[in-house]
């Protein structure tokens, strides 16, 4: 079985084109990051592409390559970078403005951020309310944009002489919204495009175009995007792997490494009280209850999915879990985020924990934005379409086949990714069984 399939992976030649919808900090500082690193200026940490192992075989037989080059993943010096903004600042002035990155480490790579100019965005403010986006495409109806966005990815791969492409969403958080009829199949959405259905978003216009030329897609926000029956169909119609949504940083990712560890133990959990102070351009769009109430819908269901309240309901059942973000701009990216933890022990006993964690957003999320792009790519080849759930590792909302919970203990999604890629190159799986020691 799986040596059929590692003789199905195709090389990683040429050059990968990255599309990124949202030229923002995150981005930029992916891209930057990207620069830097392929020119030995920096160290890509939190990317485990580039940084980490895989055990192979038993623990006794010391095979532990780095992923890198256990899998065919495409080599940093074969990406090439495109976006759309609604904004018209090249990459470095995108950066700069953002303000992650200190002003001399981006001089240092100046020249190829300067010559990332975004194209023109697809945007609708009643889906972003707080931006007002001044470079932007004009069309008769939605059908037409998209059509225009299906006509840039087509000319960005000539131009740049690109093999393959990978799209991924680094735009801002679209107000919440359920899937309507719209979404349902692709003759309603292709029909909705037509007729301007006000419930196509605009991230989904760019997923439609990726995903309709073949190109994967991931998404980075929490926005419903082609989180829909029509754009899943698509997607396995046009053998194109997609995943989202919502990049796993920050104070989710702490409550994904801590709540699986008290119910490993069976420790009780009564309340989780989670506030955020973050001054970016993403923060001032969260400001917007309805963009919060996206953020707000991944954040929470986090807790629910790992503490599972309705097997363990005597730990569980009356947990209060409340996430708040304030915009605060004095800030900028350097995000603080506090959790109160309230739990409980033997016989009922409390006990509070609690956590400050002074990070860097951006800083989180590039390494994740590259680890993305080059297995959308490696998924590509190798054949795979649909849901790529190997890797929620990456999401605080990951998508699943329809009916399915998702996994979000990061430390089963870690194993989920790894045995994903021993799978994929014939290698035995890894079940932590361990009886071969002892026989
Ligand atoms: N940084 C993190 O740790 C993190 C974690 C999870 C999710 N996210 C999400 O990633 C996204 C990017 O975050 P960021 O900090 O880079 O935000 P940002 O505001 O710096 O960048 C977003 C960019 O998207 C652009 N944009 C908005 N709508 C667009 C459209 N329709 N077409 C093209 N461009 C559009 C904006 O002009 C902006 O430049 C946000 O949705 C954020 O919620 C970030």
């Amino acid at each position: 079985m799986s040596t059929k399939e590692t003789a199905k992976v195709a090389p990683a030649e040429g050059k990968l084109g990255v599309l990124v919808p949202g030229v923002g900090a995150v981005a930029t500082t992916f891209m930057a990051g990207v620069e830097l690193v392929k020119r030995n200026l920096a160290q890509p940490v939190g990317s485990l592409t580039q940084m980490a192992t895989i055990r192979l075989g038993k623990r006794t037989d010391g095979r532990s390559p780095m992923i890198k080059d256990f899998v065919p993943l495409a080599k940093l010096d074969d990406l090439v970078f495109g976006g759309w903004d609604i904004f018209e600042d090249n990459a470095y002035e995108a950066a700069a403005h953002a303000k992650v990155l200190d002003q001399t480490m981006l001089d240092q790579v100046k020249a190829p951020l300067q010559a990332i100019q975004p194209m023109k965005g697809v945007f609708d403010q009643s889906y972003v309310k707080r931006l007002n986006g001044t470079y932007v495409k004009q069309g008769g109806s939605k059908r037409d944009l998209a059509e225009m966005v299906t006509a840039d990815i087509a000319e960005f791969k000539k131009k740049n002489n690109c093999d393959r492409l990978v799209m991924i969403w680094c735009g801002s958080t679209e107000v919440f919204r359920r899937p309507t009829g719209v979404h349902q199949n692709m003759k309603e959405f292709e029909c909705g495009l037509m007729k301007n259905d006000p419930d196509i978003a605009p991230s989904q216009i760019y997923a439609y175009a990726a995903i309709n030329a073949g190109v994967p897609f991931a998404n980075g926000a929490p926005n419903l995007t082609h989180d829909i029956p029509a754009l899943l169909d698509l997607a396995r119609d046009r053998n194109v792997p997609i995943c989202g949504k919502d990049f796993k940083t920050g104070q989710t990712f702490m409550k994904t490494l801590l709540a699986p560890g008290f119910k490993s133990r069976m420790l009780g959990v009564s309340g989780w009280f989670s506030t955020n102070i973050l001054g970016n351009r993403d923060g001032e769009v969260l400001e917007d209850p309805d963009s919060f109430k996206t953020k707000e819908e991944t954040k929470l269901s986090v807790l629910d999915q790992i503490l599972q309240p309705d097997l363990y309901p005597q730990l569980y059942k009356d947990l209060y879990h409340s996430v708040k973000i304030n915009y605060y701009p004095p800030r900028g990216d350097a995000k603080e985020g506090w959790d109160n933890i309230d739990i409980f022990g033997w016989l009922g006993y409390p006990m509070q924990i609690k956590i400050d964690f002074l990070c860097r957003d951006s800083i989180l999320a590039a390494p994740l934005v590259l680890d993305l792009v080059l297995f959308s790519d490696l998924a590509q080849r190798a054949g795979m379409r649909g849901i790529q759930e190997w890797l929620s590792f990456y999401f605080k909302a990951p998508m699943t086949a329809m009916g399915l919970y998702p996994e979000h203990d990061i430390f089963i999604q870690l194993m989920k990714l790894k045995n994903r890629l021993r799978h994929l190159m014939g290698e035995e799986l890894i079940t932590h069984l361990g009886l071969e020691y002892y026989d």
